[in-house]
């Protein structure tokens, strides 16, 4: 490999926040990276690491806080000037052109021309080197609308490193690729920062992690849980209680599911009207479903289908072993005593919620502190004040309408408040997106409480670490089809492994 540059850039974020509309995404987070460096950025789902990538590559600005560069200070207004600073990424998202060739988006920043033309000859050349690096075998000139997700991601790659850049950075690169070609990607990155470049890497597979970087910063709720420590000496279990902010065996203790009888929800080659073919699945009482599954899936649709909202065009419904025909939502809810709290907790979720839970008001509070042992009869006020303060409600008093309450504090209210309308079968979809640790390890508790009262629950969730700590059984959808149903041992790499392979096998 040619390299120009043989020395790397020595990169130091400082304080630096960056709030989106109704989420801080970054809070005063610092990362410093050692020139020829490869440095290890994790943190759960919307812990805030695609947007300090964003940060330093000039996609976004920050509000507050700097960036440092050698030393010296940086405020990109674009990604043309990161790049121009010797700066190469990778973003988790794909940034490609599809309709044009492989050649012509890998040199899109600076084609080649010849005679004020593009000189396709001489970009075929320039690209043919960077996909031999990756082992990638294929014509320049393919556009990329024909290739596999593997090879898209892999010319993202070979784009960013065909800057030479100083600093690279890599936000999940190896998402779709096989071990084999993963191991290539390692080798090439060893011998970069062997020749001085500066890299952060962006993984949830922490055995990748070890394998190849020498630093860690950890992100929690958009806050260093760690910043920038040597990896050397640390656990894996050290890195997972980082980023999840406790261990990762805290619920290890499965729910108490029997399999034995029927199931209290079984769908038998269900499809329904939005598209869903041949579903089949089975949720028992006392235990926890993760339905895992990429945006557009058909995750959330599916659970419509279940509550009645969206009409089921084939195949079979059972509760408690029974074949049901689902009338609509009101029938799903009143008659069969399905939940389903949904991820749209200002639209429909709270809808459906009054239909159960007419008037939420103080005997909500009432009846859920009791089932969950803070509030008894004679002590009512005293023991709930705790408990408030643990879901972090704001309100003015025990006895405020939930309906009066802020969008936020409805949303945990609203997981809540189907322990009290006691469904036997339980929908939760995306239960802890956009709240902080504190509320989602007890939503996490909520959820596990309810499956141990003999409960149903389907967990939807895009967050891999917290199904993976919640779920007996995991299923995995793709393009609106079950494409992988498995026990869970709860073990973070099996199960990551597993629903990746689902996904992209
Ligand atoms: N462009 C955006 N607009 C609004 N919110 C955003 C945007 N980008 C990210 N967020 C939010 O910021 C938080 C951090 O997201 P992100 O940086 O993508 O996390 P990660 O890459 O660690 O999963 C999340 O709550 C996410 O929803
Ligand atoms: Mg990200």
């Amino acid at each position: 490999m040619s390299r120009q540059v043989k020395s790397g850039l020595q990169v130091e974020v400082r304080g630096v926040s960056k709030a989106f509309v109704g989420v801080q995404a970054l809070d005063n987070v610092n990362l410093t990276v050692g020139a020829g460096q490869i440095h290890a950025l994790l943190g759960e789902n919307g812990a805030g690491k695609s947007t300090l990538i964003k940060i330093l590559t000039g996609v976004h600005q920050p509000d507050s806080g700097k960036v440092l560069l050698d030393g010296r200070e940086m405020a990109f207004r674009t990604p043309r000037e990161a790049i121009a600073a010797g700066i190469g990424v990778v973003h988790q998202e794909r940034n490609l052109i599809t309709r044009f060739s492989v050649a012509e988006n890998i040199t899109l920043e600076d084609p080649p021309t010849r005679f004020g033309l593009f000189d396709e000859a001489a970009a075929v050349a320039a690209t043919r080197k960077w996909l031999d690096l990756l082992h990638l075998d294929t014509d320049p000139r393919t556009p990329v609308s024909r290739l596999s997700v593997a090879q898209v991601q892999l010319v993202e790659i070979a784009k960013a490193l065909s800057l030479e850049s100083r600093f690279l950075l890599l936000d999940e690169p190896t998402s779709s690729l096989t071990p084999h070609e993963t191991g290539t990607l390692f080798a090439v990155l060893r011998r970069l920062a062997a020749d001085g470049v500066t890299i952060v890497f962006v993984s949830h597979k922490l055995e990748e992690v070890f394998e190849l970087c020498t630093h860690v910063t950890v992100l929690r709720d958009g806050r260093n849980a760690c910043d920038s420590r040597p990896l050397a000496g640390m656990t894996r279990a050290d890195v997972v209680r980082l980023m999840i902010g406790r261990d990762e065996r805290a619920f290890a203790a499965p729910a108490i599911g029997t399999r034995s009888g029927p199931p209290a929800l079984e769908l038998r080659g269900v499809a329904t009207g939005l598209g869903h073919k041949d579903i089949t699945l089975q949720a028992h009482a006392g235990e926890i479903l993760g339905l895992y599954g990429l945006v557009g899936a058909g995750r959330s649709e599916l659970a419509r289908a279940i509550i009645g909202a969206v009409p089921i065009t084939a195949g079979e419904v059972r509760i408690d072993g029974k074949p049901e025909r689902i009338r609509d939502v009101a029938d799903a809810v009143r008659r069969l005593g399905i939940g389903y709290v949904s991820e749209d907790r200002k639209g429909d979720g709270l809808i459906l919620a009054h239909d159960v839970a007419a008037n939420i008001a103080a005997t909500v509070w009432h009846r859920l502190g009791k089932f969950l042992g803070f509030v008894s009869d004679r002590m009512q006020n005293t023991t709930a004040a705790p408990f408030l303060t643990s879901l972090d409600i704001r309100t003015p008093s025990l006895a405020q309408r939930v309906g009066n309450l802020s969008g936020g504090n409805q949303q945990k209210v609203s997981v809540a408040k189907w322990l009290a309308a006691g469904s036997k079968v339980l929908i939760v979809d995306e239960p802890t997106v956009g709240i902080d640790i504190r509320s989602k390890a007890y939503l996490h508790d909520l959820i596990l409480k309810l499956a141990r009262d003999g409960a149903a629950v389907i967990v939807i969730s895009s967050d891999m670490p917290e199904l993976v700590m919640l779920a007996d059984r995991i299923a995995v959808m793709k393009g609106f089809r079950l494409v992988d149903t498995f026990d869970n041992a709860r073990e973070y790499t099996a199960a990551s492994q597993r629903i990746m392979q689902a996904i992209h096998g």
